[in-house]
């Protein structure tokens, strides 16, 4: 059983919330602030009951303490999402006497974010003694950062035994009701999911797990190809993982057919010889892909079978772009794919962070959905069916 914030009396105590604020910076500017967005709702919570608040928070893989990536860029934006309306004060450690002082200094209304928790090693090495020192600055702990929650960390695993009281936030229960209830445990049927992206490796356990429970599974993205060549469809100069993983192509094909749940492969492509589309693009009549000419989208008539599973679905899960959308021809099949689930207000509609996320908020595409996850590595693991340690640690008897 896991509690939630609104489960726990916070009246005067020091609430540690794990946030996911691993934000992406360019310069001093943060360039997308959705993670930080996503998690006001747990901080104006366990502020509005009376909680003392300490933020923690890692921002990138620093290899020690690395000013670039300090959390007071992070602060400086909280402060301004916040409306103003309560002081976002910065520590400039994330343990020690100095953070201890401030923790104890905190007034009502104020929050406290400390420094980047991965300038200390002992962060990911889930030191116990580090973890000590963290759970020593709270008396409730909140865990509302699903997008980390793929890792076993000191403050994501390793500090909740020591803190008396621990809960998920507001956004760990979202991401848990909607990619744990409404799409693994009990999606309504039609069931589709749509994987795309550029490895069949990197989905070969995502599919595993989807393959029984889905009415179809939709394939887009450079992964095709695999699927194609393992079939013997000529792919041309497509990219396409080679040796072992033709043959975990085949075999899931092979899975599929037994399970008889359609494994659903592009009928039609958007080719061009150079990835970055410079020089004709063409649209092929089959699956086929020219020997000099290299898959970059799917093509119209995969566009249109797509759209339809998807208008006819009551639940659509997607993860992975369906071709190289970053650059503008080849952006169709991605589009469409979020267009159709934008549009169909009958489905419970789910996007599985990463790469999809991206290309539905760049698209407009965003609030259309049930749900876009903030997880990208951790959505992956969840919708894999692996327990996350950041969500395990939170489960009492
Ligand atoms: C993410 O962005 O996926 C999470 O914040 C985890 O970051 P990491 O991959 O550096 O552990």
């Amino acid at each position: 059983m896991i509690r939630y914030i609104d489960d726990l009396q916070l009246t005067g105590k020091r609430v540690f919330i794990r946030v996911d604020f691993n934000v992406p910076l360019e310069g001093r500017r943060v360039t997308d602030d959705t993670r930080i967005r996503e998690a006001l709702p747990t901080i104006r919570r366990a502020l509005e009951m009376g909680g003392k608040v300490i933020l923690a928070s890692h921002l990138g893989r620093p290899k020690g303490a690395d000013p670039k990536l300090s959390t007071v860029l992070v602060a400086e934006k909280l402060a301004e999402l916040l409306g103003g309306k309560h002081e976002v004060i910065h520590a400039d450690d994330c343990v020690g006497d100095n953070v201890k002082k401030q923790v104890n200094d905190l007034k009502a209304g104020q929050v406290l974010l400390l420094e980047n928790l991965r300038f200390h090693k002992e962060e990911e090495a889930n030191d116990e003694a580090f973890a000590r020192e963290l759970a020593a600055l709270a008396d409730v702990y909140v865990n509302d950062a699903f997008g980390t929650a793929h890792r076993a960390h000191a403050s994501t695993a390793g500090m909740v035994p020591f803190v008396k009281e621990k809960a998920a936030g507001l956004l760990m229960r979202k991401e848990i009701e909607y990619l744990g209830d409404k799409v693994l445990r009990n999606p309504q049927k039609p069931f589709v999911a749509i994987l795309g992206g550029s490895k069949v490796s990197d989905k070969i356990k995502v599919i595993e797990s989807l393959l029984p429970k889905v009415d179809a599974l939709l394939v887009g993205g450079a992964m095709a190809y695999t699927f194609l060549k393992a079939q013997g469809i000529e792919v041309g100069k497509s990219r396409v993982e080679e040796g072992d993983k033709l043959a975990l192509a085949a075999k899931l094909l092979d899975t599929a057919k037994r399970l008889k749940t359609p494994l659903v492969l592009p009928i039609d492509h958007i080719v061009c010889a150079d990835p970055d589309g410079k020089g004709p693009v063409r649209e092929t009549p089959d699956q086929v892909v020219p020997a000099d000419m290299m898959g970059l989208d799917i093509g119209p008539k995969t566009r249109a079978m797509y759209t339809q599973r998807i208008r006819d679905a009551k639940t659509v899960v997607w993860n992975g772009p369906m071709g190289r959308f970053e650059v503008d021809k080849f952006a169709e099949g991605t589009r469409s794919v979020a267009a159709a689930m934008a549009i169909n207000k009958d489905a419970v509609t789910v996007i599985g962070g990463g790469d999809s996320a991206a290309a539905v908020e760049q698209m407009g595409y965003a609030d259309k959905m049930s749900h876009v996850s903030t997880g990208g590595g951790a959505s992956l693991e969840f919708l894999e069916g692996q327990p996350l340690p950041g969500i395990k640690a939170l489960e009492t008897k």
